[in-house]
C-alpha cells in the first residue's frame, strides 16, 4: 500500500514537473506576426516582429531565382507614410533602395526611391521590383512587393521607417526618436534570421527549440542514462548511487523529450502541406516507448521476484530500442532543419565520445567481472561449486 502510494505520488510529481517545464518552454503569448493574415491569399514562409516602430516583415526568399517576396507592415496614420528598404551599403538611411507607401490622390500607393542624399525623389532603384501594392487597414500601412536580388546577396541590410505626414506627394521628414534611429538590422535570407530583432523569427525559433530539446533528450541524455545503468553498477561502491543517477538522468531526459515531442507536434500541425512522416512516426514511437519505460519503473518486481528476469529483459531491450531510435531521429531532424554543418559535426562528435566511453567501460567491466570470477574460483574449499 505504502509503496503504491509513493509510486503514484512519484508519477504525479513527474507529471507536475513536465507541465511546469512546458509552461517555461512554450511561450504563452504567440508572437504578433504569426497571427497576421493578408488579403489576396498572400502567404509568406517567414515573419519577423521587427524591434522598432511596431513593424513586421513577412517574406519568402526563392533562392532558385533570388527573388524576395515581402509584406511590410507598420503602425501608421492613414495620412502618414511607411518605408522599407534594402541598403547594400550598410544598415543606414543613405544608400537605401527604398519602397515607400503613402496616400496619393486618395489611393494608397508604393513608390521606389534611391536614397542617395537627404533630398531624394521618386526614382529607379538598383533592384527590379514588381507586384507593388499598398494597403491600409486597422491602423497599419502595408507594402507588398517582390524584389529581384543579385544572386550572391543572401544577407541584406534592412532599414524601415514611419513618418507622420506627406506634403504634395512627398514624404515629410520622420521623427528623430530612438525608435526611428534604430529601425535597421540584417536579415539572413538563408537562415531566416534577423539580427537586432527581439522577437526573432517565430517559426525558425520554434524549430530550433524543438531540435535542441530533442537532441539533448533523445540524442544525449537517454544514452548517457543507459551508460550509467550498464557500467556503473559493476562497481559495488557505486551501489545504489548508480540507480538514482540512472533514474534522474532518464526522468530528466523524458521531461525534456516530452517537451521536444510537444513542440514537434505543434510544428507538424502548423506546417502547411509538408509532412516529415518518418521523423514524426519515430518521434511518436519514442514518446510511447519512453512513457512505458517510466511507467515500468513503478511496476518493477522486487529483485528476487521470479518475474524480475523478464522485467529486466524487457526494460533493457526497450532501453536500447529508444537509444537507437533516438539517435536515428536526431539525424532525421538535422536533415530536415539543415542547420549550419557544425551542429551535425558537433552531434557526431558527442556520439563518438559516448561510444568511446562505452567501449572503454565495457572493457573495464569485463576485466572486473572476470577478475571477480577467477578470484572466487581459486578460493580453497569452495564446495559451493557455483559462480
Ligand atoms: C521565381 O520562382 C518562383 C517560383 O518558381 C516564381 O513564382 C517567381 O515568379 C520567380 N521569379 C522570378 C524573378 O523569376
Ligand atoms: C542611386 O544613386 C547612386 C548615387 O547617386 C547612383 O550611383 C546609382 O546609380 C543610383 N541607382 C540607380 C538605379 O539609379
Amino acid at each position: 500500500m505504502a509503496s503504491s502510494f509513493s509510486s503514484s505520488s512519484g508519477f504525479v510529481l513527474i507529471l507536475g514537473f513536465v507541465s511546469v517545464l512546458f509552461l517555461q518552454i512554450i511561450p504563452s503569448h504567440s508572437l504578433t506576426c504569426s497571427s497576421q493574415q493578408f488579403s489576396g491569399n498572400r502567404l509568406y514562409e517567414y515573419c519577423n516582429d521587427l524591434p522598432q516602430l511596431s513593424s513586421y516583415l513577412h517574406w519568402t526568399y526563392d533562392s532558385s531565382n533570388s527573388s524576395l517576396k515581402i509584406a511590410f507592415l507598420a503602425s501608421s496614420t492613414a495620412d502618414g507614410w511607411v518605408a522599407w528598404a534594402i541598403n547594400p551599403q550598410g544598415p543606414q538611411m543613405l544608400g537605401s533602395q527604398a519602397l515607400i507607401a503613402f496616400k496619393l490622390d486618395g489611393k494608397f500607393t508604393v513608390k521606389t526611391y534611391n536614397v542617395s542624399s537627404y533630398k531624394f525623389a521618386v526614382s529607379k532603384i538598383d533592384y527590379e521590383v514588381w507586384d507593388m501594392v499598398a494597403e491600409y487597414s486597422e491602423g497599419m500601412m502595408k507594402i507588398f512587393a517582390t524584389i529581384k536580388l543579385p544572386s550572391q546577396m543572401t544577407t541584406i541590410n534592412q532599414v524601415w521607417q514611419v513618418g507622420t505626414a506627406v506634403t504634395n506627394g512627398f514624404p515629410n521628414v520622420h521623427l528623430m526618436k530612438p525608435e526611428n534611429m534604430n529601425s535597421k538590422g540584417a536579415l539572413d535570407l538563408l537562415e531566416g534570421q534577423t539580427s537586432s530583432t527581439t522577437g526573432g523569427n517565430d517559426k525558425l525559433k520554434k524549430k530550433n527549440t524543438h531540435g535542441i530539446l530533442g537532441a539533448v533528450s533523445w540524442g544525449i541524455l537517454f544514452p548517457v542514462g543507459v551508460i550509467i545503468a550498464r557500467y556503473l553498477r559493476t562497481f559495488q561502491s557505486a551501489d545504489p548511487a548508480w540507480f538514482y543517477l540512472h533514474v534522474s538522468c532518464q526522468v530528466s531526459a523524458y521531461v525534456v523529450g516530452v517537451a521536444s515531442w510537444a513542440t514537434g507536434l505543434k510544428l507538424g500541425n502548423e506546417s502547411k502541406g509538408v509532412v516529415y512522416s518518418t521523423h514524426r512516426n519515430i518521434g511518436i514511437s519514442l514518446f510511447c516507448f519512453a512513457t512505458v519505460q517510466i511507467f515500468a519503473l513503478f511496476l518493477r518486481p522486487k529483485k528476487d521476484h521470479k518475474y524480475r528476469a523478464y522485467w529486466n529483459v524487457y526494460h533493457h531491450g526497450m532501453g536500447y530500442i529508444i537509444v537507437i531510435l533516438g539517435i536515428i531521429n536526431v539525424f532525421q531532424g538535422l536533415d530536415i532543419l539543415e542547420p549550419a554543418q557544425k551542429w551535425k559535426k558537433a552531434y557526431v562528435l558527442v556520439l563518438i565520445v559516448l561510444g568511446a566511453l562505452a567501449l572503454l567501460l565495457e572493457a573495464i567491466t569485463w576485466t572486473v567481472v572476470l577478475k571477480r570470477k577467477s578470484s572466487k574460483s581459486t578460493k580453497p574449499y569452495d564446495t559451493n561449486g557455483r559462480q
